[in-house]
């Protein structure tokens, strides 16, 4: 069974018939905005993408009425947000590759992939207010400016020798983990659940979620993560895996990551990061923050309790 199904297994039915909707929902949004802007975020969408954040937003919502129509707007909204950001961060990282397809920026150039970005965002507030909730707004909007936070942290610190795992956690948080805690409290809203305590699961996944993203990239392979090996490198992200491999190389120490050139390069250094065990160490450190946000769950209904624990270990399974 894929992880996705045993979810909804434990969760039950009405979990994957919002799922659908939720589906449905995101494939209309991005029409009558003009045909250019339409058919890149509508791609953007279509793409694909695991849809972690808007599963998150059901299950913190306990057992939802499939015929919610305020939580499909908030499933949706979350997943625009992240869809916005992934066509923007795409822009900042110089990505060619998502999703194992060409990026916006990489197809249509920078001004297309701002503007896509910025339509999803539009969208996905536009979609947020048919909840008339407040507080959901107020959680979403939160997140978004973090979010900007995070990844301007990422391009301010970029090539940088002395990012300390401190100032690498606290951009992974911004950057990753409050959009997982938006879900969650948007669900918690809608469900009229714990908001902090589910907010603190959210978050703590979403981190460990990050950690474990900057693992893949340093341990690939690309046909499995849809990206190049090495590519936070090249763009000069410095990650955890990097960070506890100079504390145990000193010739990693010594690497000035601006002067890496080409995939080759960036491979190489890949596998010298990996013979020093630091991805054995940030694979470690992702998995007990897993543990953690477990354990602060809450008394919740079985199911829900049953969904919300597989999600948190299928974000480690993913990747190990
Ligand atoms: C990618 O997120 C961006 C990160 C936070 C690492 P996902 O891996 O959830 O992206 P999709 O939506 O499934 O493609
Ligand atoms: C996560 O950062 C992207 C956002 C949260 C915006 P990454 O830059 O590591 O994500 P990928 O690797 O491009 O998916
Ligand atoms: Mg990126
Ligand atoms: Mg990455």
């Amino acid at each position: 069974m894929k992880p996705v199904e045993a979810v909804f297994d434990a969760a039950g039915a009405s979990v994957p018939r919002v799922m659908q909707r939720v589906e449905r929902r995101m494939a209309e949004v991005s029409v009558d905005h003009g045909a250019a802007l339409a058919r890149h975020a509508g791609e953007t969408i279509a793409a694909g993408g695991k849809r972690l954040r808007p599963l998150l937003v059901c299950l913190a919502a306990g057992v939802p009425s499939p015929e919610s129509d305020t939580l499909v707007h908030s499933a949706v909204a979350v997943e625009l947000v992240h869809g916005a950001t992934l066509v923007h961060d795409d822009v900042l990282d110089a990505s060619l590759l998502r999703r194992g397809r060409p990026t916006v920026v990489a197809s249509s150039g920078r001004r297309m992939a701002t503007a896509t970005g910025d339509l999803l965002f539009s969208r996905a507030f536009a979609e947020l207010s048919l909840t008339r909730s407040l507080s959901a707004v107020c959680a979403l909007s939160r997140a978004s400016s973090e979010l900007a936070l995070g990844e301007l942290m990422q391009r301010s610190d970029a090539w940088s020798g002395d990012v300390t795992v401190g100032r690498y956690l606290e951009r992974c948080r911004l950057k990753t983990a409050v959009l997982f805690r938006a879900a969650c409290e948007l669900g918690a809203i809608e469900g009229e659940g714990p908001m902090d305590t589910l907010g603190t699961f959210g978050e703590q996944i979403g981190l460990a979620f990050q950690l474990l993203d900057d693992v893949l990239d340093v341990s690939g392979p690309p046909e499995r993560t849809g990206k190049p090996q090495g590519a936070d490198l090249l763009d000069g992200t410095i990650t955890l895996p990097l960070i506890e491999a100079r504390a145990r190389d000193r010739e990693l120490a010594a690497l000035e990551v601006r002067d890496l050139r080409t995939a080759t390069d960036a491979r190489a250094v890949c596998e010298r990061i990996a013979a020093t065990g630091a991805l054995e160490t940030a694979r470690a450190r992702a998995l007990q923050m897993v543990a953690g946000a477990k354990s602060i769950l809450p008394a919740l209904p079985d199911r829900q309790r049953a969904a919300l624990d597989l999600v948190a270990d299928g974000v480690v399974e993913r990747y190990s």
